[in-house]
């Protein structure tokens, strides 16, 4: 298709004009070139599950096509079974208890949940506490919203320093918006961290939102907690939950949010006035996947676990000094010294075909590492790793 004139005036909005370009698009864009001049790359670089959407799921999705309920379109709030399944995975998994008609939506995905969010609740000059280091959507919808993004620094341990805040952005907060287990970095937390977050929210009024992307990609005994276990969270706190990277299914774009009646109502006021709900068939599939889950997850995390041993011993048998993370599926490193961090992606595709994210995907706090992603098998990941350790 070719537009015969560029007779439109058609741009995006001033807003969209002003936020940075998305790093991964850039990133995309380094790739094309690079494989336009011949290159064949193992991407590192994104997060996309590699694994098998788990056999089960498979089915429910069969099921589902011949079940006569994709016709219409679905409730706003979620399908109920999906609602039912995402309220027993709750109550099983971390004991915490929720009412699937009042307390939850489902989303498409929580990177729109996220967005969504944001738009919903927060006013033009509110501000938005976000860590310093971040998965970016927390940013660029609080920007969409004529927010004002302040970043929160982490301390040694990896917890938020509120100490460093002025107290007069934090009188403007309207939300905080917090990632453990992390990506980028890996770092997670315990319930008593979690106490102090919901303490700090309700201090300040402030919603509290536990993007618990990784629930169940950890290892060596640690289970990551939910906020919602801490007593009196759902005053101020909502969490979102995604089937992407526990269950394999980023294609299936399908989540949840549950928690706080208030930010649910205010999501749903956003939500319907732009969409339905999510579509039914991912719930479907969805639904047969929390249900499941005590069964889907643990060959998952062990492929995960082994992958991160074999990158974390290859890189480590290089010489190079890298901390073993406890969860997530991905490795934050420092970069080699003598290149930043575009120079450093370029030298890995040029060099080794190797496509890992510049740490500044993630905010200038990122700046100065890189992150590579547990999307391989365990061998090709360590090859990966002698060859950028050998530089
Ligand atoms: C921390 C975090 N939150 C949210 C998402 C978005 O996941 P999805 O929209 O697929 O549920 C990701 C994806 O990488 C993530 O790392």
């Amino acid at each position: 298709m070719q537009n015969a004139a560029p007779s439109l005036r058609v741009q995006p909005t001033r807003v969209i004009r002003s936020i940075p370009k998305y790093v991964f698009w850039e990133l995309d864009e380094r790739k094309r070139a690079h494989r336009a001049a011949g290159r064949t790359l193992l991407d590192l670089g994104i997060g996309s599950p590699d694994q098998p959407v788990p056999e089960c799921v498979l089915e429910a999705v069969r099921a589902a096509t011949s079940r006569g309920d994709l016709n219409g379109y679905p409730p706003f709030r979620g399908h109920p079974e999906f609602l039912r399944a995402a309220a027993g995975y709750l109550s099983d998994r971390f004991g915490v208890q929720s009412d699937p008609d009042r307390d939850f939506m489902a989303v498409a995905g929580s990177k729109e949940g996220l967005a969504e969010l944001v738009l919903a609740i927060c006013e033009p000059g509110d501000v938005v506490l976000v860590p310093e280091i971040y998965y970016p959507v927390y940013v660029r919808a609080t920007q969409l919203a004529l927010g004002e993004p302040v970043m929160v620094p982490f301390t040694e341990q990896g917890t938020l320093d509120f100490a460093a805040i002025d107290p007069a952005l934090i009188a403007r907060a309207r939300m905080l918006i917090v990632n453990y287990p992390c990506n980028p970095t890996t770092t997670t937390v315990d319930l008593a961290e979690m106490a102090r977050l919901v303490e700090f929210a309700r201090a300040n009024s402030i919603v509290l939102v536990s993007d618990l992307a990784y629930a169940e990609l950890a290892y060596d005994g640690y289970r990551p907690p939910s906020v919602l276990q801490v007593d009196g969270a759902t005053d101020v706190a909502v969490e979102l939950h995604s089937a992407t990277k526990t269950f394999n299914m980023a294609g299936f774009r399908v989540g949840f949010v549950v928690g706080n009646t208030q930010v649910i109502n205010a999501l749903d006021a956003y939500r319907s006035n732009v969409g339905y709900g999510a579509a039914t068939l991912p719930q479907h599939a969805a639904a047969a996947a929390f249900n499941n889950y005590r069964t889907i997850i643990p060959p998952i995390v062990a492929e995960y676990k082994s992958r991160r041993d074999a990158l974390v011993d290859a890189f480590r048998i290089s010489g190079w000094n890298v901390a073993t993370p406890k969860a997530a599926m991905y490795l934050w490193l420092d970069l080699p010294e003598g290149f930043d961090d575009w120079g450093w992606v370029e030298h890995c595709m040029e060099t080794h075909n190797v496509v890992v994210t510049p740490g500044l995907a993630f905010g200038k706090a990122g700046t100065g590492h890189f992150r590579i992603s547990l999307v391989q098998p365990a061998s090709v990941l360590a090859n990966a790793a002698q060859a950028l350790a050998s530089l």
